[in-house]
């Protein structure tokens, strides 16, 4: 069966257009009193920040984990300006070869911050000239090939590493190792999440009251991108439906129209939950399997949708694989099988 959906736009939850990341720029707080939610975290740092600045040192280097859109690269700006550091970004797929790693490390000065985004896809050989510049600030490469080869040992300015990754599983134990402080970022209430609508929607000159920044904040998976996002598409739908003002009439109209359930889920969650319940009929499944009957890639499968399904305990992971829960078979109306 071929929906209108397989032709038209991505799911809500995953497409990140131009527009998607300047409004992520636009609306991503600057200091950690901005910072929305995550109290522990926050806290944590202000503490580590300040004792850093007062000793005059460089922050120890930082790893932030946690599904996508939960403000990981925020918080890195976030620290980079408490600390009052230049902030260099890079990712782990854009380091390909140690040069280009020995490249960005020599043009750091003293106290810079480096981002590195997705630090898990950092290859075997980058990471082990990494190691020694983030323990000891020096690193060692290799010149030239064969009998002419020669090793020499650059210095480092003494630097902070922040790394960011969606999946803490994937990064090797030496790596994490090496990180002094770690954090895990959770999904946000939706009391914190209607505080960021609230504060986006002033950003964005768009009037909006509180139950309608609740409602929007409710749907948003305890996400703030996706808090966010809602809210830009919930202001053009009040901007051609309802003469610009948001309130809850509004949201919950227009992310019904957007397709937004309840819970939250866009038609690509719904999709999924089809699959498992009605085809499957809530027997495990492997992931490819369930990524091909839903036509996306199992990766993006793992990272974007499936954390907030087992977070909501719509579906479960068994080593047989994936499977739906009673809460899924309920949540779509679908009459589970009879058990035997
Ligand atoms: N605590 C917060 N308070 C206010 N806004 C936030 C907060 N966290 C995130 N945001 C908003 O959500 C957007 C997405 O956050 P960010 O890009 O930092 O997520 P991320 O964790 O790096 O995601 P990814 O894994 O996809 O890179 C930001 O642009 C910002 O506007
Ligand atoms: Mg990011």
């Amino acid at each position: 069966m071929r929906g209108m959906h397989e032709t038209g736009p991505r799911s809500v939850t995953a497409e990140l257009t131009a527009d998607d990341l300047d409004v992520d720029r636009t609306l991503r707080p600057k200091s950690l009193d901005d910072y929305c939610g995550q109290e522990r975290v926050r806290e944590n740092l202000r503490v580590l920040i300040q004792a850093a600045k007062e000793r005059n040192e460089p922050l120890d280097h930082v790893i932030f984990s946690g599904p996508p859109g939960l403000g990981k690269t925020t918080l890195a700006g976030v620290v980079a300006n408490e600390m009052g550091a230049k902030l260099h970004t890079t990712s782990g797929p854009a380091i390909e070869r140690t040069g280009d790693l020995a490249a960005i490390l020599t043009n750091l000065e003293e106290g810079d911050i480096l981002f590195v985004d997705e630090i898990h896809r950092l290859n075997h050989q980058v990471e082990e000239v990494l190691y020694p510049a983030m323990e000891d600030f020096f690193l060692d490469i290799v010149i030239g090939k064969g009998p002419a080869a020669r090793s020499i040992r650059l210095d480092v300015p003494r630097f902070t590493l922040i790394g960011a990754t969606t999946r803490t599983g994937l990064l090797t134990g030496p790596l994490r190792d090496r990180f002094g402080i770690s954090y895990r970022l959770d999904y946000y209430t939706t009391e914190e999440l209607a505080r960021i609508v609230v504060r986006s929607a002033g950003i964005l000159g768009v009037d909006i009251d509180q139950q309608g920044a609740l409602e929007i904040a409710s749907r948003s998976r305890g996400t703030p991108r996706l808090a966010n996002r809602l809210l830009k598409r919930v202001r053009d739908y009040a901007q051609v439906k309802a003469e610009g003002s948001i309130t809850w009439d509004i949201a919950a109209e227009a992310l019904k129209f957007f397709e937004i359930d309840e819970m939250g889920l866009d038609w690509m969650d719904v999709k999924i939950l089809t699959a498992l319940t009605k085809t499957f009929r809530g027997r495990p499944v492997g992931l490819t399997t369930v990524a091909s009957a839903v036509g996306e890639d199992p990766a993006t499968l793992e990272d974007v949708y499936e954390p907030y399904l087992l977070q909501t305990g719509l579906i479960i992971r068994t080593p047989q694989g994936r499977q739906a829960t009673q809460l899924a078979f309920e949540h779509l109306g679908v009459v589970p099988p009879a058990t035997r």
